[in-house]
């Protein structure tokens, strides 16, 4: 083995039997930890954790990519509905837009260098837990910021109620979720069970209540049920948090009819160097970590909230709304060459196509706003 590669599978080594003692820490008398506390410790403990390692998992270099890497047009088309949030409000003061999870800011950075010309008034700002990403968000998003201010806030209501836009683009799918089987006569929690030689899936008797919607009715012994009380309680923040303005919420999820009926097996998925990772136990906190989101759950939240829904729909519906074929089409206007016409042709196709289980939940809060 060479050098390089010796170190880091002894990293590696001492990283799992480091995460191993945070679960065993974590576990009840019979060694066993649900999988949202599993979930939890594996991305975001701030030691050991997925999300905290210096290495980020972002990118080409990392595990996986997001819509905002695929094309600047992304960033571009959520700037465009960013700031018709803004004229619709017919606000001309401190309008706030806050990113929940900027992971390395590639987002940030897109939609502050779109809104750089025309900067009088935005503020933005990162919400991140893990230390490394709030770095190299913040850093990333400096660069093109023109005179936007860029800061970083501990949590979403830190100053009190504001005005403007909350952004979440895979952020949700991130948050620790529950799991759950139905065993033909009742549900039972899924979670891992501590042993000897390291983690196994296991499950118990449900003892915590399921607070909120009702689960659904199932009818096939096997079925899993997935559902993320974390990404719940965002929604009730930004309810609590955002005044005027509009939430505008991206990840892969469905209808919870949909997901029982079409994944039974339930949605977990784990990946690594943009593989998928056959046994998400295998390497807690070397791998991320992921859950459909129920937007069931997440729109009732919303409506508990107080929230107005505004839109539900496909991300590509979602990006045909705030003018992603124009911008398209200005960009392959201004290309240089056939060739950077192709590229941007094959980005846009792989972002309208690629991304087909993503769905976009905006959210209104205080004065109406259209989509
Ligand atoms: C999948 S990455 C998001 C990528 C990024 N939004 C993008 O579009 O490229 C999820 C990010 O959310 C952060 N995160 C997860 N839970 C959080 C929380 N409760 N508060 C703040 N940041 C959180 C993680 O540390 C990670 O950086």
């Amino acid at each position: 083995m060479a050098p390089a590669e010796a170190a880091a599978s002894a990293e590696g080594a001492s990283r799992r039997w480091a995460v191993l003692d945070r679960l065993r820490a974590a576990a009840d008398a019979s060694d066993f930890v649900p999988f949202d506390r599993f979930m939890e410790i594996a991305l975001y403990d701030p030691a050991v954790g997925y999300y905290a390692a210096p290495r980020s998992p972002l990118g080409p270099g990392g595990d996986f990519y997001t819509a905002a890497h695929v094309t600047p047009l992304f960033a571009q088309a959520v700037a465009r509905r960013i700031r018709s949030v803004r004229s619709d409000l017919g606000s001309s003061e401190r309008f706030r837009i806050a990113e929940l999870g900027p992971g390395d800011g590639t987002l940030a950075a897109g939609v502050l260098a779109a809104l750089a010309a025309d900067p009088a008034g935005y503020e933005y700002v990162v919400v991140e837990r893990s230390e490394a990403r709030a770095e190299e968000a913040m850093a990333r998003a400096r660069k093109d910021r023109g005179e936007i201010p860029v800061r970083r806030l501990e949590w979403l209501g830190e100053e009190g109620p504001f005005t403007g836009v909350v952004l979440a683009n895979e952020f949700l799918d991130a948050q620790p979720a529950r799991r759950l089987r139905w065993d033909g006569t009742e549900w039972v929690e899924l979670g891992v069970e501590i042993g000897r030689d390291g983690l196994a899936p296991s499950e118990r008797g449900l003892a915590r209540s399921v607070p909120g919607a009702p689960l659904p009715p199932v009818d096939e012994p096997g079925t899993v049920f997935e559902f993320s009380p974390a990404a719940e309680g965002t929604v009730r923040e930004i309810g609590d948090h955002l005044e005027h303005g509009a939430a505008l919420l991206l990840d892969y999820g469905a209808e919870q009819t949909e997901l029982v009926r079409g994944r039974p097996r339930g949605t977990l998925a784990a990946f690594r160097g943009h593989r998928v990772v056959e046994d998400p136990w295998g390497d807690p906190g070397g791998s991320d970590l992921s859950v459909f989101v129920n937007f069931t759950r997440i729109r009732a939240a919303a409506q508990a909230s107080g929230l107005t829904e505004l839109a539900y729909r496909s991300q590509a519906e979602a990006l045909g709304a705030w003018g992603f074929p124009q911008l398209l089409e200005d960009a392959v206007r201004a290309a240089g060459s056939a060739e950077a016409q192709v590229r941007l042709r094959l980005a846009a196709k792989n972002l309208l196509f690629g991304f087909e289980n993503f769905r976009v939940l905006e959210l209104g809060a205080g004065a109406p706003a259209s989509t």
